[in-house]
């Protein structure tokens, strides 16, 4: 049985106080459930959210990390440095990283080794454009990114990993895939994993990304292959991302 997984990706988003304010509302509301909470934050909040987040039930983690263990990497934070502070899951490959930060699959497929190296779960986000989806490539380019990781890192690491479906045309737009879409590329990801190790497969979660808010869900996670999500604007709302965080609670995954 897989636990779902509810992660929250602030973005560039927050100051010191309306994070304090932002985790206490969380804190409270949150309750012990089946599912697992994830809040990612700018790194430099790191610390503060650590601090309030350590005898709570809520787990947090990086939006990013370099390939580089220490040295001259200027603005750069390292995979041990996360460790150091409580992380115990990194987004790696994020559309915005991908697109705006030119990050390659070679480059994703690095950061995803050297973040489990050190011990800290990498969430890989994979995931087509509006113009592939309607060229009919969804599939080859999900496949293609998810490829250069598992022939990079090999498939027994993904046993420690999370995969995220997030529709680049779905990421802060309003527009959701439609559960039956998710459900679709899902299947092919753990399909794609299966061929490797049936048994890995079986047992890694597949989130999903892309406008996910309190009203769309509960469908999304009702779907066999959808274990969770990756939560960007609602993340940002206590409220919100305590129902989403509910909604997950309440579904099996099996
Ligand atoms: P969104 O972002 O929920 O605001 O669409 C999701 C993400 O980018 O992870």
């Amino acid at each position: 049985m897989r636990r779902a997984l509810v992660a929250g990706n602030w973005k560039m988003n927050g100051t010191t106080e309306s994070i304090q304010q932002l985790l206490d509302g969380l804190v409270t509301g949150c309750q012990a459930g089946n599912s697992e909470v994830l809040v990612c934050p700018p790194s430099i909040y790191l610390a503060q959210v650590a601090s309030r987040l350590a005898t709570t039930d809520i787990t947090w983690g990086a939006q990013n990390v370099s390939q580089h263990a220490s040295g001259a990497y200027t603005g750069e934070v390292s995979p041990a440095m996360l460790v150091d502070l409580g992380c115990q899951y990194v987004i790696v490959g994020h559309s915005e990283r991908r697109a705006l930060y030119a990050e390659s699959d070679v480059l994703v497929a690095e950061k995803f080794s050297a973040a489990l190296a050190a011990g800290v779960k990498p969430i890989l986000c994979v995931g087509e454009t509006l113009e592939e989806r309607e060229q009919g490539a969804t599939l080859d380019v999900i496949q293609r990114q998810l490829q250069a990781v598992v022939s990079y890192a090999g498939i027994a690491d993904f046993a420690d990993a999370v995969v995220a479906y997030e529709p680049v045309w779905a990421i802060g737009t309003g527009k959701t895939a439609t559960a039956e879409q998710a459900q679709e590329v899902h299947q092919a990801i753990r399909a794609q994993l299966a061929e490797a190790d049936s048994g890995i497969a079986a047992g890694c979660r597949i989130v999903y990304g892309g406008s996910v808010n309190a009203g769309n869900a509960a469908e999304l996670f009702a779907k066999p292959d959808v274990d969770g999500g990756l939560v960007g604007g609602a993340s940002l709302k206590a409220n919100e991302f305590i129902t989403i965080c509910q909604a997950a609670g309440e579904e099996q995954t099996v």
